[in-house]
């Protein structure tokens, strides 16, 4: 299987579909629009969306009439990035190769901003223009799936201490938890959205889970390897930064060596949890790949 191509054909499917879900930038909402379309189409690896379409196909549902859930997904990324970068936050110029949302539109449109791509997902999730064959019931269970992992108990959870633990010692727990909920917690509900429109049974869903949550960890131990080992032309945002600000990151913790060979342990059990799943499922195998090798 060629993954370069999968993905591209998938990241042009993700970006018709956010295009044409999006609102329009029209009316008197122009500004505010053009703000969340900004940082919507600053260009991102749309890992997250692509993501809950490869699970879907794992279990041999075509996702295509689901599309609106894959744009919701990434629109709570998006607004996770643009807060992530306010000042108060990690204080970023740079995001996806521009200049960062509250650059371009102040800080107040930049919030705004994060707070309509947060609040237009859910409009999107529970929308009837989403068609397909979901019942209220699976409906349902992907909001609840959602809301509960981009919340306190989830992403901005991990957000929290994330800030609360910059230049202080932490436990390894901590730490891990803060991993697994600042960006697991949304790839692991990435994937179980694709995993109730593809009706898994339970061992199904309990295996997606955890390739989830393990490629969800293994994520940002490599986004922490990147900000020390990448450049900024290739990632698009500014590297160095988790050391001036004093994060809690894994190569803090325990130096680059070892923080890699985490990362591959975490790709390698997310590989695992698919070893009762057929070749539909090589994509999703090859991502866990990808997001280990990746280089942006
Ligand atoms: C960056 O996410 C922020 C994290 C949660 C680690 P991505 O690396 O998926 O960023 P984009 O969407 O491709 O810009
Ligand atoms: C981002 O974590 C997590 C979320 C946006 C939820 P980081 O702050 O480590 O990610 P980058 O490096 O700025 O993309
Ligand atoms: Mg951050
Ligand atoms: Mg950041």
């Amino acid at each position: 299987m060629d993954l370069k191509k999968y993905l591209e054909k998938k990241r042009i499917q993700v970006e018709e579909g956010l295009d044409s879900f999006m609102l329009k930038e029209e009316g008197l909402l122009a500004e505010h629009i053009k703000s969340m379309r900004y940082s919507l189409f600053a260009g991102g690896k749309r890992i997250r969306p692509v993501l809950c379409i490869a699970t879907s196909e794992a279990l041999h549902v075509d996702p295509s009439s689901y599309l609106g859930l894959a744009v919701g997904l990434e629109c709570i990324h998006t607004y996770s990035l643009i807060h992530d970068d306010l000042p108060a936050m990690d204080n970023d110029d740079l995001r996806r190769g521009m200049p960062t949302n509250h650059k371009i539109f102040g800080e107040a449109e930049a919030i705004l901003a994060g707070d309509g791509l947060l609040t237009y997902a859910f409009d999107l999730f529970s929308s009837p223009r989403i068609t397909g064959s979901l019942s209220p019931d699976e409906r349902l269970r992907i909001i609840h799936i959602i809301a509960g992992a981009v919340g306190s108990l989830g992403m901005v959870g991990g957000q929290a201490l994330d800030i609360e633990s910059e230049g202080k010692a932490i436990s390894f727990e901590t730490l891990q938890y803060i991993h697994s909920c600042k960006t697991g917690a949304l790839i692991t509900a990435s994937v179980q959205t694709g995993a109730v429109i593809g009706k898994a049974d339970d061992a199904q869903f309990a295996s997606l889970t955890d390739y989830g949550k393990q490629i969800g960890l293994a994520f940002q131990i490599v986004d922490d390897l990147l900000n020390i080992e990448g450049t900024t032309e290739q990632l698009g945002k500014a590297v160095g930064s988790d050391a001036e600000l004093d994060k809690a990151t894994y190569p803090a913790f325990f130096g680059v060596e070892k923080t890699r060979a985490m990362a591959k342990e975490a790709v390698n059990a997310a590989i695992d949890c698919l070893k009762d799943f057929d070749e539909q499922a090589q994509p999703l195998r090859d991502l866990a790949e990808y997001i280990y090798y990746r280089k942006r």
